[in-house]
């Protein structure tokens, strides 16, 4: 399955196809330099996969988790990429989840003002979000993605077949921007997630995910308008994971207490009933009011107004500016 997503500078190709790490001749050049940016934990397996058809390369493995999105870690990289040689027209390949593919495509869209970059995700949440739509970014030492850039890809490599060594908690995890890609956008398809084993048929559920963030993507590259949809239950969400110092909760969990402070009594059910069903978090203790004042304290709010994403009708996502103090 193919998807082809525009963008105002070039257009890029998704594939998804299981066992594609075993049929990269089809996808990368031969006669191009790779680098292979991977996190300590990505199964050897899959690096010694690329490496096979990527005759030229060397490898970059950096600690796991979002720490290393930092501006230290991303100077460690630039330094070997410098000591290494590579030049312009090498490629760099992420390989990994949603924190490789920001740090690597940053690296990317910086070094020598920009170099060509692959992105080959292996976890659910970087195969049906993060690594389409081209935002790179690292973290400054308060602000998460304070530092970033729209850098697509060259291409999106994607094999479900890596989610079978993905922990259930982090499968569960990519779920819940599955169920929001419903809740914005689809009841169809929120309700096909809810009915069915997703994992048994998931080719088509990246796929049917992928196509809805191509909608947004495409409509709003440089998320001004429309893209900001995708953002549901981002707000509370953030709020979450700040709170309890991105520890407790994966991204995926912390939004998905988000949507539930977000939708209306009619429509709350359904959605606890399948974050139940993907063991996502539904009840946290943390008061209202404490997230309030994190919301009110990000620093990202340069106004005093909040877009806030809101879903009234399941499948029905929309903007709705608010003064911050009305939160
Ligand atoms: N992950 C939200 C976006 O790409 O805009």
């Amino acid at each position: 399955m193919n998807i082809n997503v525009k963008g105002s500078k070039d257009n890029y190709d998704i594939f998804i196809k299981n066992n594609l790490l075993d049929n990269l001749e089809d996808y990368l050049d031969a006669n191009k330099n790779y680098i292979i940016i991977a996190d300590d934990q990505i199964p050897n397996i899959y690096i010694e996969k690329v490496k096979k058809f990527c005759i030229n390369n060397f490898i970059i493995r950096f600690p796991a988790g979002e720490k290393s999105k930092s501006i230290k870690q991303y100077s460690i990289i630039i330094d070997k990429l410098i000591d290494n040689l590579v030049k312009r027209d090498s490629v760099i390949i992420a390989l990994g989840g949603g924190v490789t593919g920001d740090l690597a495509g940053f690296v990317a869209s910086t070094f020598y003002r920009g170099i060509e970059y692959i992105q080959i995700p292996t976890s659910l949440l970087a195969q049906i979000d993060s690594s389409v739509g081209g935002k790179v970014a690292i973290n400054s030492n308060s602000v998460k993605n304070a530092i970033g850039s729209f850098y697509p890809p060259k291409k999106v490599l994607i094999d479900p077949t890596t989610l079978t060594t993905l922990p259930k908690r982090h499968f569960n995890n990519g779920m819940a921007e599955m169920i929001k890609y419903g809740m914005i956008y689809s009841k169809d398809f929120f309700e096909e997630i809810k009915a069915n084993n997703v994992l048994e048929n998931i080719e088509y559920y990246i796929y049917k995910s992928l196509r809805i963030k191509k909608h947004f993507v495409e409509s709003d590259e440089f998320d001004r308008s429309i893209r900001q949809i995708l953002n549901f239950g981002h707000t509370f969400g953030h709020a979450y994971e700040a709170y309890y110092n991105y520890d407790k909760y994966l991204h995926g969990e912390a939004i998905s207490l988000g949507m539930l402070e977000i939708v209306n009594e009619e429509i709350k059910p359904s959605l606890l009933e399948i974050l139940i069903k993907y063991n996502l978090p539904t009840k946290d203790s943390t008061s209202k009011k404490v997230l309030i004042k994190l919301i009110k304290n990000d620093k990202k709010n340069t106004s005093n107004y909040l877009n806030l994403i809101c879903v009234d009708a399941i499948g029905k996502g929309y903007i709705k500016k608010i003064k911050i103090s009305e939160l």
